[in-house]
């Protein structure tokens, strides 16, 4: 399953040896704090059959050190970004003067939703990710600015509403009105794109485990973001995320918010049901 499906170019990218172990990934255990087990492995969803037998985090695919962040909130310097969301939680903004926290009360009321984002709005008629679902509390019932898209408020709230959903199983839905959506995902994310004419799947789902430079690739999943990267030392996104992957394949890339983006982020989000919700997390 190797080299023959790759392309000439991708061989440019020196994709090293496969590693020995199955998979690339170790099989270590994810329990943040002493308390919260993570499911990091589970059986594919059936919509995967013929691509992965098994879904695994990007968090064993990296390293005991980074890994080790992770486990500890007190280590996880996501966690400072979750504390200055709870300030902005709280925060009124806007001509209604509201804040999150006058109609949603605590954060933890929010246990479960990031687990089922993206998902489809009837009232709107669309796909919404939790960031498009946060600005519109903001523009109709705050009547405050949105937020750019994955810009610092932004993720950080998003990094606080993962983190009550930390250890509940992704379930988005993929069906009835967002299978629209979910396919147009899908086909992006088996297009081959940029000069090196990669997909996210050559990459992705054909050498997870594998070498890429120094980078051990993963499969991709989302279920761990945000995801505090020792690379920019803060809070990544997934539209940025993606936006990053396509620019490595030499291509012209999609924005962060774009329609393109977040019929993928529902198809990615997909590909991880049955993976726990991990986020803030910590990645290289
Ligand atoms: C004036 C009241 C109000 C304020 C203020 C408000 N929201 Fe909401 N929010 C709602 C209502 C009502 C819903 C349910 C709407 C729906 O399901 O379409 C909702 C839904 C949500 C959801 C989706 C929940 C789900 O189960 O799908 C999220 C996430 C959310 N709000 C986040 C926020 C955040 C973050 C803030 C502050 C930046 C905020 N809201 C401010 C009233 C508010
Ligand atoms: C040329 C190979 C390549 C391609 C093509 C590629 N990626 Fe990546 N991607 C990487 C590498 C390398 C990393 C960092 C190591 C890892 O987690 O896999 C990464 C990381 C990620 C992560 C972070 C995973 C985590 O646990 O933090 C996501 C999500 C992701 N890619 C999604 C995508 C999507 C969606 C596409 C298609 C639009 C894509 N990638 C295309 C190489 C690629």
């Amino acid at each position: 399953m190797i080299f023959k499906t790759l392309t000439a170019a991708a061989a440019m990218l020196a994709l090293t040896a496969p590693v020995l172990v199955a998979g690339g990934a170790d099989d270590d255990t994810l329990v943040i704090n002493g308390d919260i087990e993570i499911t990091t492995k589970a059986a594919a969803a059936p919509h995967l059959d013929g691509h992965l037998d098994e879904v695994m985090s990007g968090w064993h695919f990296r390293d005991d050190d980074t890994q080790a962040m992770e486990m500890d909130d007190f280590d996880n310097p996501g966690m400072i970004f979750v504390d200055v969301a709870i300030d902005t939680w709280n925060t009124a903004e806007g001509s209604e003067g509201k804040s999150c926290a006058d109609c949603h009360n605590e954060p933890e009321s929010m246990a479960g939703v990031r687990a089922v984002y993206p998902k489809w709005n009837e009232e709107a008629g669309e796909v919404r990710t939790l960031q498009m679902q946060m600005n519109a509390c903001r523009t109709e019932r705050m009547g405050a600015e949105a937020w750019k898209y994955d810009s610092g408020d932004a993720i950080n709230m998003e990094a606080l509403l993962a983190s009550v959903s930390r250890g509940m199983p992704v379930n988005v839905a993929i069906d009835g009105p967002a299978a629209e959506t979910w396919e147009k995902g899908k086909e992006i994310y088996y297009t081959r794109y940029g000069m090196l004419e990669l997909s996210c799947a050559n990459c992705h789902e054909q050498n997870y485990g594998n070498y890429i430079r120094a980078d051990h690739l993963s499969q991709g999943q989302i279920n761990a973001f945000p995801t505090y990267r020792l690379k920019n030392a803060k809070l990544n996104g997934m539209h940025s995320r993606f936006k990053g992957c396509i620019r490595d394949t030499r291509a012209e890339t999609f924005s962060p918010g774009s329609p393109e983006f977040v019929a993928l982020e529902l198809y990615v989000a997909s590909r991880g049901n049955g993976l726990d919700v991990e986020g803030p997390s910590v990645r290289n």
